[in-house]
């Protein structure tokens, strides 16, 4: 891979979450393949798992692994081509983007979406700015509109899954949406519909209250419902995760509370494993009784960031510098 943010830049799927699966048992195999390289994360928002999983992964490869805050310690970044800039912003991307291609062998960024400008979010100007003028692989630690690390280790925790039961029938994976008490991006729900669109091997259901239908850009192939309880009907897997509105975009419509999984919800399921992508507001999204019980696969998710991280990692590495 020259670079890693959406499936689209994935030529096999099964393959990569195989080298996951490897580094896993095996963190330390490549430890001499990063020796002398060096990856900078750049922050422009909060993250616990993205942050710490990404450096323990480029530090099992041997690389030297710099974080760099940017919306606390950095220059604010201006990234509209031709901007006039008398306002706030005191560093364009065309300058500083290719500066940090110089420091590091390979780039890694998390923004967020305004959710203000659908159009402007949508566009992923932030990230596709970082990949015009770094110089060097660019990889997403979740941008405006998707998070594709996060949907490599989910599908990870699936495939491992299904192993562990060794079931041999196509699965069905549930994504649900939950409540929330503010507005939050679409990114999780549009990676995780991408990536099982792209992957194919799965029965898959997304299921959200009226209005709060996704990007059709990622849902295609989709079965789409209001119906909570159909959706979950027979499901091996519930996705859980709360996004805002994106027709009418950023808004919160309706909260209710009805929405949040409970393991009543989940009598009709073949047992399901509930996933989050965290962090998980408890008893709003997501009940106690679940979080803490064996249906979920929340803690097992967020440990096998470190493998995705890894594979990704590793493969870009292969691929370009050796
Ligand atoms: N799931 C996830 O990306 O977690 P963080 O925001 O803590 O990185």
């Amino acid at each position: 891979m020259k670079q890693f943010i959406s499936v689209n830049d994935v030529p096999d799927i099964n393959a990569l979450i195989a080298k996951a699966v490897a580094c896993k048992k095996d963190p330390l195999k490549y430890q001499d393949l990063g020796a002398g390289k060096r990856i900078g994360l750049l922050f422009l928002n909060p993250s616990l798992r993205t942050r710490l999983s990404t450096q323990v992964a480029a530090r099992n490869l041997g690389m030297e692994a710099i974080v760099f805050n940017v919306d606390k310690e950095g220059w604010a970044l201006e990234f509209e081509e031709g901007a006039i800039m008398s306002g706030n912003t005191v560093e364009h991307v065309k300058d500083a983007a290719p500066v940090l291609g110089q420091y590091f062998d390979i780039l890694c960024i998390r923004t967020f979406p305004s959710l203000k400008n659908r159009e402007d979010d949508y566009s992923e100007m932030f990230i596709h700015q970082f990949i015009k003028y770094a110089g060097v692989p660019v990889v997403s630690l979740e941008s405006a509109t998707l998070h594709p690390l996060q949907s490599l280790t989910d599908l990870l925790t699936i495939t491992e899954e299904l192993q562990f039961k060794k079931m041999t029938r196509r699965p069905k994976i549930v994504l649900t949406w939950a409540p929330h008490i503010k507005p939050l991006p679409q990114c999780v729900a549009n990676s995780f519909a991408q990536w099982m669109n792209a992957w194919g091997e799965a029965d898959f259901v997304i299921t959200h209250p009226q209005d709060y239908e996704l990007s059709t850009e990622f849902t295609k192939g989709a079965v789409i419902t209001h119906d909570q309880d159909a959706a979950l009907a027979d499901a091996d897997f519930v996705y859980v995760k709360n996004w805002s509105t994106y027709t009418d975009y950023g808004k919160v419509y309706e909260n209710d509370p009805a929405w949040m999984l409970t393991e009543e919800k989940l009598k009709n399921t073949h047992a399901a494993k509930v996933m989050h992508c965290l962090p998980v507001r408890r008893n709003v999204e997501l009940s106690d009784e679940i979080l803490d019980s064996p249906h979920s696969l929340v803690t097992k998710q967020a440990g096998n960031r470190v493998w995705a991280a890894q594979a990704v990692l590793q493969d870009i590495l292969t691929h370009q510098y050796s």
